[in-house]
């Protein structure tokens, strides 16, 4: 479940010690689900042999200008150019950058540069003095203007010895510059506070037991990553799931649904959109024991009174100024008539309804099928997509409702 599942990304790779690292960011590439393909110049196959790019890219690498994969055909690069979703340069040693800013074509790198049709990310590192160089932030600044991602090297320790701007970035700020990439002006949540719930909640029966539900957390984890993507100060509450916290997250961990809650409740007045993607427990045992229900202390079978939960959601809509809120309906009947019910009992601005019994939906599945209702009375549809697809349409449109909440 990744934004850069089945996306074509070009991997240039050119002539620095940082080459090494390239291999990571093509295998993380490959394992966010990208098709990936790697052209090297002469002298980054100096660096980093080809077969190794070869084997993390499950793909041929371009090294030259005929390459035998082609068949030895000289229109290659029009045919990856046009192929690709982005491209990155990764490293980009001061003398390919200066090339692509001239418009030369004397590698098989430069001259696919010529043919792109998709956005270019270029990541420069090389000596801190060459970087400083005039000509260099010339070169870099003609890139930008003609459109070019410039991810600008971290400063730290540089293979001369020196220390200063120069070192390529971690492989996370690669990928997010790529997502940026392929997802352009998508940066419009800078400095949104944003709050997600995800996951189930487990409501304890006695120290051992709990009645919970199976939520697997994606769909909310797919949310809070986007929104941390698209700038957004994320805080994710979060049920007891097993996933790793999305970059750029804070996230709080809770288990019970009054835990759920009171975590929800302290930080709702400094957000601005809340998306309650959580499953949370609608009941919850009345009285749970304080040790471990034993067998014999039952014999006729055991009765558990449950109590109501308080309803984040609703509870959310009746203090609501000047926010976006947004809520999920898990509906297996009737699921229109519901869900626009519970955008209007619960004043949420939007309601995504879901049925687990459609195909390739509901809980644990990386993709998903909704439908949008929103409080205008408008509906939308979507197919069958990712959980992260998803994600990206849902806060499309809380973009769009954002600057009418504040109104
Ligand atoms: N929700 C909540 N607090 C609860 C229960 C649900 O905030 N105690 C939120 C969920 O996060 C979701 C929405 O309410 O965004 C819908 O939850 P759902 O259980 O489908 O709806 P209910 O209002 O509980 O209605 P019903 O049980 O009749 O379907």
């Amino acid at each position: 479940m990744n934004i850069l599942e089945g996306k074509r990304i070009l991997v240039g790779v050119t002539g620095g010690i940082a080459a090494y690292k390239t291999a990571f960011l093509v295998r993380e590439l490959v394992r966010r689900g990208a098709e990936v393909r790697v052209v090297m110049t002469p002298a980054a196959t100096r660096f980093v042999g080809p077969t190794t790019f070869a084997a993390l890219s499950h793909s041929d690498v371009v090294t030259g200008m005929f390459p035998a994969s082609a068949g030895g055909g000289s229109t290659w690069h029009i045919t990856l150019g046009a192929w690709a979703d982005a491209m990155i340069i990764a490293p980009a040693t001061a003398n390919t950058i200066a090339k692509i800013a001239t418009g030369f074509a004397d590698n098989a790198l430069t001259t696919l540069v010529l043919a792109l049709r998709c956005p270019l990310v270029v990541a420069p590192a090389m000596d801190a003095d060459m970087y400083r160089h005039p000509a260099m932030q010339e070169n870099l600044e003609t890139l930008r203007r003609r459109g070019a991602i410039v991810v600008p090297p971290e400063e730290g320790e540089l293979a001369s010895g020196l220390t200063g701007p120069g070192r390529l970035p971690d492989i996370e700020t690669l990928c997010a510059a790529i997502e940026e990439a392929v997802y352009p002006g998508s940066r419009d949540l800078e400095g949104v506070p944003v709050l997600v719930t995800a996951g189930p909640t487990f409501e304890r029966i006695d120290p051992v037991r709990f009645i919970g539900n199976h939520s697997s957390g994606k769909m909310g984890f797919a949310i809070a990553a986007d929104a941390a993507r698209r700038g957004a100060r994320v805080t994710l509450v979060a049920g007891p799931v097993h996933l790793p916290t999305p970059r750029g997250v804070t996230r709080v961990d809770v288990t019970s649904a009054a835990e759920m809650f009171d975590a929800v409740a302290v930080r709702c007045d400094a957000a601005r959109v809340i998306v309650m993607s959580a499953a949370v427990a609608d009941f919850r045992p009345e009285q749970p024991a304080a040790g471990k229900i034993k067998k014999e202390s039952a014999p006729e079978g055991l009765t558990l009174r449950l109590a109501l939960t308080t309803d984040i959601l609703a509870y959310l809509g009746e203090r609501k100024r000047g926010q976006v809120l947004v809520g999920f309906a898990l509906e297996t009947e009737d699921g229109e008539e519901n869900a626009r019910r519970k955008l209007e009992r619960k004043h949420a601005d939007i309601i995504i309804l879901n049925n687990p019994a459609v195909e390739g939906a509901g809980f644990g599945s990386d993709t998903n099928v909704v439908t949008l209702y929103f409080a205008d009375g408008s509906s939308e549809e979507l197919g069958l997509l990712p959980k992260p697809e998803i994600a990206r349409i849902i806060l499309d449109r809380v973009v769009h409702l954002l600057p009418q909440a504040l109104a």
